[in-house]
């Protein structure tokens, strides 16, 4: 797909549901008894994925468009799937799933795409085999395909060597079946909403700065949940009206609880322009609408630290942002970009290098010299959706034609993204 130069972006967009939440949603909903019905369901490859997986596992979910009814059978209903339990490009439902999986009366086998089969699992197989779960990768690389034997758990208190939700919730959903308390606690806190919603189902969850603990056998309830438009979508358009000059939108009803807002911050700290409007909250999540201005004279910043997991899947589009704000951006201590859907240093660094951008990769993030020119060029994406977003909000403000590869793979998690960006390009 071609993108080139925009004129200024103006009027107002409602970004699809948040895919985290959506995906807990359906999660949640599976293992509780009585009905969750979602709204503002994110219709991603991603979700329809979990959707997939749970209909296996002999929930009945019934879905028109954005609105979602899970039949819950409780934490004891799944029953044995007959296939392999397909993941696609999703790490959250490989990894979260296999939590689950870990305590079940039965064995399944996990499997997704070639990205998937490239992420590393040794971070939940480890904690899980501690509970007592038997995971086996079968291509004995610690990826999946996972063969999981589900047993009795044991509680454990484990300390996470890496800030991942990910990991830090297939060990609670774990530790709803374990025979104990479970405990998690982590070197910087990673988003939190399993800790909200599953509290929300009717879980006793306690949060103490970085520890979260859980209780075994909960009675979990059905709920409605409305999902909130997620922050990591919006971003694009938070960083398309930065720089495209001229630019004022308005993006309506945004996550922006604050373990995911660090994109706000890092935008504000480099002299964006952007006001929160009609602050409220659905169901434990804070939700607010995001006026932004186009902004001419951004400055570089430092983007490390505590800061990284409020803003890990934000780092690509941030990146393209430093290109055009005047000074050095250092993006360090984002190691974790290693591991995403693609290796994201790399694609970002090669991809804005291909664009005419002054970037060079380190170790554990990248350092941008801003103020540089950007000119269109033909971008590779291997498959991430995020790069592929990323790179057409970046030819909005380059020179000439940007070619995005493969750039479908945006369905993963914004199957509307184009017609969203539609929207708001003045003709
Ligand atoms: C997610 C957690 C993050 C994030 C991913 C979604 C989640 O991954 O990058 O897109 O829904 O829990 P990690 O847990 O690996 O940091």
């Amino acid at each position: 797909m071609d993108f080139e130069r925009a004129t200024a972006l103006k009027g107002e967009i409602i970004v699809p549901g948040d895919k985290s939440i959506s995906h807990r949603a359906v999660m949640f909903g599976a293992l509780s008894r009585g009905t969750t019905e979602i709204t503002n369901f994110l219709n991603g490859a991603d979700c329809l994925s979990t959707i997939d997986c749970f209909r296996r596992l002999g929930i009945d979910i019934e879905t028109k468009k954005d609105c979602i009814k899970i039949y819950g059978k409780g934490l004891h209903g799944l029953k044995k799937p007959e296939q392999i339990l397909e993941t696609g490009n999703s790490g959250t439902t490989t990894r979260l799933l296999s939590g689950i999986l870990s305590a079940q009366p039965f064995e399944s086998v996990l499997n997704g795409d070639a990205s998937i089969q490239t992420r590393p699992m040794k971070r939940i197989i480890l904690p899980l085999s501690d509970m007592g779960a038997n995971i086996i990768s079968l291509r004995n690389n610690d990826c999946a395909p996972l063969r999981i034997t589900g047993t009795h758990l044991k509680g454990i208190h484990y300390h996470s060597p890496v800030a991942s939700a990910q990991v830090k919730s297939a060990i609670l959903l774990a530790g709803l079946y374990a025979d104990g308390e479970t405990s998690v606690t982590e070197p910087i806190l990673s988003r939190n909403h399993s800790e909200i919603m599953l509290r929300y189902f009717g879980a006793d969850v306690i949060s103490e700065d970085t520890t979260v603990t859980i209780h075994p056998n909960p009675n979990l309830t059905g709920q409605k949940v409305n999902v909130p438009g997620d922050i990591s979508s919006a971003a694009y358009f938070i960083v398309a009206a930065l720089i495209v000059s001229g630019s004022e939108i308005l993006i309506q009803n945004v996550g922006i609880n604050s373990t995911r807002d660090g994109i706000l911050r890092v935008c504000k700290a480099m002299g964006a322009d952007i006001t929160l409007e009609n602050i409220s909250s659905k169901n434990g999540e804070s939700t607010a609408d995001l006026l932004i201005r186009s902004t001419a004279a951004l400055h570089g910043t430092t983007i490390a630290g505590d800061l990284i997991p409020t803003l890990i899947d934000e780092l690509p589009i941030l990146a393209v942002l430093a290109c055009f704000a005047e000074g050095t951006t250092v993006i360090k201590d984002a190691q974790e970009l290693k591991v995403k859907e693609s290796n994201r240093i790399d694609l970002v660094v090669k991809n804005l290098s291909a664009m005419g951008a002054k970037i060079t990769a380190t170790d554990d993030g990248m350092v941008i010299e801003g103020g540089h020119p950007l000119h269109g060029a033909v971008i590779e994406t291997r498959q991430d959706h995020r790069i592929a977003m990323s790179f057409a909000i970046a030819a909005l403000a380059a020179d000439g034609i940007t070619t995005i590869k493969n750039f479908e793979c945006v369905n993963v998690s914004y199957p509307s993204f184009y017609e969203d960006l539609a929207k708001l390009m003045q003709r």
